[in-house]
């Protein structure tokens, strides 16, 4: 097995890092910089857990290598925090009770953050099309729509 020596931004901190070949953006994430706040919930890119920023885009980190990283800018739920001040994302969806069991919700938060980067107000269609590919087994969106209408100031 090869192994890569890359250099990446991950939450605005200049990361060099060894990894295999086949190593996805995921795992390292999780098992090389301790970032566990990123989910692994079907490895397989049909849940969305894993979703992270990558260079402004949100991605399914686990279909992702590591090695296409090199140079990239990375943002997980944990780059989201300023200054131990949470995103207004992050109090909006505690506020309306959209984490619930909380397993997707940082993929949730992820792609709602893209989306309000690119469209401050998006309407709920909008919203629903964005975490359309994140899904949540406790099956409650409204709640988390909400959360994303209410930093929007559109509900
Ligand atoms: S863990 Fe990546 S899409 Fe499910
Ligand atoms: S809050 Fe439980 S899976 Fe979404």
């Amino acid at each position: 097995m090869g192994y890569h020596r890359i250099t990446l931004t991950v939450n605005g901190v200049m990361e060099l890092v060894d990894v295999p070949s086949n190593m996805t953006l995921l795992q390292m994430l999780r098992e090389k910089l301790g970032l566990t706040g990123t989910k692994n919930g079907c490895a397989s890119g049909e849940c969305g857990a894993c979703t992270v920023m990558l260079n402004g885009e949100p991605v399914n980190s686990c279909m992702v290598l590591a090695v296409e990283c090199d140079g990239a800018d990375v943002v997980t739920v944990e780059g989201l925090a300023k200054n131990g001040q949470l995103d207004p994302l992050q109090e909006a969806i505690i506020e309306t009770g959209g984490v619930q069991c909380g397993f997707c919700t940082p993929g949730i938060l992820i792609s709602s953050r893209a989306l309000l980067n690119r469209n401050p107000k998006p309407t709920e269609f909008e919203i629903r099309e964005a975490i359309s590919g994140n899904l949540c087994r406790c099956t409650g969106y409204n709640r988390i729509v909400e959360a994303v209408k209410k930093v929007a100031g559109t509900e």
